[in-house]
């Protein structure tokens, strides 16, 4: 809720908050950025996000999710979080297109906004909801979600288990015994123009993105986003696609330079993003989402030039770049 009683800034369905978080560490705080999607329609006077707590990888001594343990274990009502307006371009708008939603795991969480937006504003348009997890232990608002089904026509609900329990196959309270692919769209939805809205974990992205432009859905009808860094390949990936470094086709070495740090580095083809070449190299630069989505990352280019693999959805301002998704293409020398 708003700490000044004032109206809440609008937002779209499907947008996410900016959260900076001071997580207490010994001797004081350590700061964090972390993205959450907004988790239910805009309304004027409180804003929803729902977390999922994140484990440490099994067998692994690192310690648990820092942002979502905090806002687990520790944050209470009452408290005060620091937040950023609501941003992202993947968010739908009102028309009369078909819908298809489909959310993985937490990436649910737009949807449910998308859909409880879409159910009070539009009641009439046809949208679909696919909701995968592995069993039913993982589906978070199944009640609500079915009564909105019984209540709204429109509203063509599917849980996908692609794992069930034994108790999921006793209570039968599932429709779909398997992922969320396109041959169980192609079965499922009748032959109209739906715009496919989807958002779950890496490799559910990574394959359903490409399989939906094969079996011939156009990409302005494919909208998506990822909660972390994914490489998901567009058909029309080609017209971003990064071009072919210069100075490394002619096997001159590329120096990015952080004029801040006063470092100049031989750039690496395998250190990944600008962003984690910054860090592994000791300069730390604040990031967010980790994904083109949040501009958290927005840094001054002073010279040279960068490339992206494919356009972020955040558009930096003019002069400057997103150093969690773009690497260089000639010799750079960055604000940092
Ligand atoms: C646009 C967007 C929207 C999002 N919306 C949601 C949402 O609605 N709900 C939601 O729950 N999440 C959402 N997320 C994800 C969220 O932002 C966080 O990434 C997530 O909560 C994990 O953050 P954390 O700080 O808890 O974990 P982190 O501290 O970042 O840790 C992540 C994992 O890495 C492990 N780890 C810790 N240290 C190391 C190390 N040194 N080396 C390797 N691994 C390590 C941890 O054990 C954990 O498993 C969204 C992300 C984006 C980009
Ligand atoms: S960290 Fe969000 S855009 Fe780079």
């Amino acid at each position: 809720m708003p700490e000044d009683g004032q109206a809440l800034p609008p937002f779209k369905p499907g947008q996410f908050l900016t959260f900076t978080l001071g997580i207490p560490v010994p001797g004081g705080q350590q700061k964090i950025i972390r993205c959450y999607s907004l988790s239910d329609a805009p309304r004027p006077d409180y804003y929803r996000i729902s977390v999922k707590r994140v484990p440490a990888p099994p067998g692994s001594d690192l310690p648990p999710g820092r942002s979502s343990s905090f806002l687990h274990n520790q944050v209470a009502v009452g408290d005060v979080l620091s937040v950023r307006a609501p941003s992202g371009h993947f968010h739908i708008d009102r028309s009369d297109a078909p819908l298809v939603l489909i959310g993985g795991g937490i990436g649910i969480t737009p949807m449910l906004s998308m859909l409880n937006w879409c159910l009070n504003e539009q009641p009439g348009r046809e949208v679909w909801l696919f909701y995968g997890v592995r069993n039913g232990r993982e589906l978070v608002m199944q009640s609500q979600l079915a009564t909105l089904a019984e209540k709204h026509p429109n509203f063509q609900l599917r849980f996908c288990l692609s794992d069930p329990l034994p108790v999921d196959l006793a209570e039968e309270n599932f429709q779909i015994n398997g992922r969320v692919d396109v041959p169980l769209l192609r079965m499922q939805l009748p032959l109209k123009p739906y715009h496919y809205y989807i958002c779950g974990p890496t490799p559910m992205m990574e394959s359903l993105v490409p399989a939906l432009a094969e079996w011939g859905v156009p990409d302005s009808h494919i909208h998506f986003e990822a909660f972390g860094p994914a490489s998901i390949k567009r058909q029309s990936a080609a017209a971003v696609a990064a071009p072919v470094d210069e100075a490394t086709a002619s096997g001159s070495e590329i120096i990015v330079s952080f004029a801040k740090s006063g470092k100049q580095i031989a750039w690496r083809q395998a250190a990944g993003s600008l962003l984690e070449f910054a860090e592994a190299n000791g300069i730390m630069v604040d990031s967010g989402c980790r994904a083109g989505g949040c501009g958290t990352c927005q840094t001054r280019i002073n010279l040279g030039e960068v490339a992206y693999r494919q356009a972020p959805d955040f558009d930096p301002e003019a002069g400057t770049c997103l150093l969690c998704v773009c690497t260089p293409k000639t010799s750079v020398t960055l604000e940092a």
